[in-house]
């Protein structure tokens, strides 16, 4: 599967008309649970996904498929209320817009958030891991395709794909709101389904901490195109075969909202420090 440029470059001329003052700096993407950690900003105004070529309505139960345009901590920011999935079956579209809208907008960084599956013994449901490295084990890439200078190199390094800086700053702030919090590998699945316990063994034989259906190509797609990266799981269950019971979107959703009181506070003492990290003057889209 690919992309569909054309598209793409529709998406952003579509938004620059409804919001031609839009100028991000950074950009949030909100994963399974994760929609009300928007009251962390102040929303100027929102578009529904269905109202953007390229990223149609969200699918998924849980997420309400908005894209906000907000502010935290004077940082102007595009939070994605929901994300698109590899396993709902579009091209990879869907999935690339929030970031090629970003890096056209001129943003400079990206958090991406979700909520996954433990697989390290001390990662037990409702813990928080920030994520250091990952896995791709999709069986598919999104840059597979002609190549777009928009996306960087052909070739793209990924040697540091989630910046140390921006996660030691959010361990940092994890440790002073006194919230514990682990760093770790994600791995990336389609989905679906959930694993079977023999491949969750194999995933930790693998060295990842965390399972998860997403994240990976953004982060990938973000890293290549210049952006800096953060990410931060929920851990909303032990993958399987881990615990008792069988894996249900119900309890992973309900794991994870019951966390977002501390996953807001977070955020908001994050995007408070983010001038900090940002370039002094701001870049021209
Ligand atoms: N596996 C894959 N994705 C997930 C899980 C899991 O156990 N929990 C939440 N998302």
């Amino acid at each position: 599967m690919t992309m569909d440029q054309a598209l793409l470059r529709q998406a952003v001329e579509q938004v620059r008309q409804r919001w031609p003052q839009v100028r991000p700096r950074a950009g949030l993407i909100l994963g399974s649970g994760w929609d009300g950690a928007l009251e962390a900003f102040q929303v100027r105004d929102t578009l529904a996904y269905a109202e953007l070529p390229g990223l149609g309505a969200a699918a998924v139960d849980g997420h309400a498929g908005r894209l906000c345009w907000a502010a935290c901590g004077g940082v102007e920011t595009l939070v994605f209320q929901g994300r698109r999935h590899f396993y709902e079956g579009a091209d990879w579209t869907p999935v690339a817009l929030p970031v090629f809208l970003l890096r056209q907008l001129g943003a400079e960084l990206l958090v991406l958030t979700n909520a996954a599956g433990g697989l390290h013994p001390d990662l037990d449901a409702g813990d928080l891991m920030i994520i250091t490295d990952h896995l791709n084990l999709m069986g598919d890439h999104p840059l597979i395709g002609p190549h777009d200078p928009a996306w960087g190199p052909r070739f793209p390094d990924l040697s540091q794909v989630y910046c140390l800086r921006l996660g030691q700053r959010l361990e940092r702030i994890f440790q002073t709101l006194h919230l514990p919090v682990r760093c770790g590998v994600y791995a990336a699945v389609t989905g679906p389904t959930y694993e079977t316990p023999a491949e969750v063994r194999m995933l930790r034989g693998l060295g990842a901490d965390a399972v998860g259906m997403s994240t990976v190509p953004e982060a990938l797609l973000a890293r290549a195109a210049g952006l800096r990266v953060a990410g931060i799981s929920c851990i909303a269950n032990r993958a399987a075969g881990l615990q008792p019971r069988p894996l249900t979107h119900e309890d992973v959703m309900e794991t994870t909202r019951a966390l977002l009181p501390k996953l807001r506070a977070v955020l908001e003492q994050f995007w408070k420090e983010l001038p900090h990290e940002l370039s002094p003057t701001h870049p021209v889209a």
